[in-house]
Parts: structure tokens; C-alpha cells; sequence
């Protein structure tokens, strides 16, 4: 695998990437996308960052839902992966979700971005006072559990989940 890229950085979404978002999305096709804040609609683009700050300040969640902030790994003018961060669990994230969900944009996957962006999620983590971040992959992403792993992710329990019953794994990573 190629060296890591450290050129990459953690913004908070903006304006500046609406192209590149479009792409991102175009690219995804009927993929699944992962973390959900890439589900929302994006048409009205000013709208939508809207939605997000909103999502971080815990204003007109559904119910279940908690706050969390969206984070975007970008560089040179590219988005090339997202991340949502939760600001606390609830039982349901507790089984299945945990603190931090991530996507590498497919073009941009296997070159070390996954593992980048999760290290940055968690310092933000740290800066929120998680000290212990749960992260949460179907058993069988290899992808996944690699980069949990390289971030010293400690696996605490797996079990079926949902009615595919599906294996979920889940890893804490101890962020002291
Ligand atoms: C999971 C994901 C974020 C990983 O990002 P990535 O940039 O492709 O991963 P990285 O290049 O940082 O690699 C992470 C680790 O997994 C390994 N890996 C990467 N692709 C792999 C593959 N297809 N099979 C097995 N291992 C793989 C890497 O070798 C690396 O491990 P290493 O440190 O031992 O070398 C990315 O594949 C993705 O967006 N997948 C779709 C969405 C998703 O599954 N999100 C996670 C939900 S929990």
C-alpha cells in the first residue's frame, strides 16, 4: 500500500467544496453512503450546510437521534472523505453505530485516507472529552477493521444485528 497521505485535512463543511460534494455523490452512484449526513438533501447546497450545523448544535433532530458534528477530509480543493462524529451514545449507538462513522470517497480509498480520517475524528473526540470512542464495523469490511485497528482499536464485542443479522464489531479506542 502506498505511504499515507498527511497533506489531507479536517474542516468543518463549506460552501468552497460544493463541486467537489457533487462529485463525491455522483461517484457514490447507488453505493451505499456512509456516514448518513450524505443521505441529505443537497440541491439547495446552502440548505444543506444548514442541515449540518443544525445536526452539531442538536437543533430539529428526529427522534433517537443525537447531536453530532460532520467533518470532511480534504485536499487541494478535493473532498475525499466524511465523517460524523457523535457527541454522546445512546443505547441504540451503543450497539450499533458508535461515536464516529466514516466514508473515503471510492477513487480515494486504500491509500490511507480512511486511517487518516479516523485518527482526526478522534482528536476531535478528545476535544469534546470522549475518552473512550466507540467505533463500530460489520464484521467482514476489511477495509474498516484495518483502519479501526491502526487506530488502536481494542475489539469489545461482535454479535448479530438487525434482520439481515448481520455481525457488527465493536471497538473502543482508548483516547486518554
Ligand atoms: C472503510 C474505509 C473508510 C477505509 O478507508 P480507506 O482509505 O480505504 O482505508 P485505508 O487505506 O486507510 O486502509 C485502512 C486499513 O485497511 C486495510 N485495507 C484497505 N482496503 C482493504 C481491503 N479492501 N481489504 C482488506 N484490507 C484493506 C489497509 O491495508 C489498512 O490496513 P493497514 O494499516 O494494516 O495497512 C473505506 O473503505 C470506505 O469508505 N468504505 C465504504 C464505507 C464504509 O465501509 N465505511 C465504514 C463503515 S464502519
Amino acid at each position: 500500500m502506498p505511504e499515507a497521505d498527511t497533506s489531507s485535512s479536517l474542516i468543518l463543511p463549506s460552501a468552497e467544496y460544493e463541486q467537489s460534494y457533487r462529485a463525491y455523490i455522483e461517484e457514490l452512484g447507488d453505493d451505499e453512503r456512509y456516514p448518513f449526513p450524505l443521505d441529505f438533501e443537497h440541491d439547495d447546497f446552502a440548505a444543506l450546510l444548514r442541515r449540518l450545523r443544525d445536526c452539531a448544535d442538536g437543533v430539529g433532530l428526529p427522534d433517537g437521534f443525537v447531536a453530532s458534528s460532520t467533518f470532511w477530509l480534504v485536499d487541494g480543493g478535493e473532498l475525499l472523505g466524511v465523517s460524523n462524529l457523535r457527541h454522546e451514545l445512546n443505547d441504540v449507538l451503543r450497539e450499533h453505530g458508535g461515536h464516529i462513522g466514516l466514508g473515503v470517497r471510492p477513487a480515494a480509498q486504500g491509500r490511507g485516507l480512511g486511517k487518516r480520517l479516523l485518527a482526526l475524528t478522534i482528536r476531535q473526540a478528545r476535544r469534546r472529552g470522549i475518552d473512550e470512542v466507540h467505533v463500530h464495523c460489520n464484521k467482514g469490511n476489511l477495509a474498516s477493521a484495518g483502519m479501526i485497528l491502526a487506530n488502536g482499536g481494542l475489539l469489545q464485542s461482535e454479535g448479530p444485528y438487525g434482520h439481515a443479522g448481520e455481525i457488527v464489531q465493536r471497538y473502543i479506542v482508548i483516547n486518554r
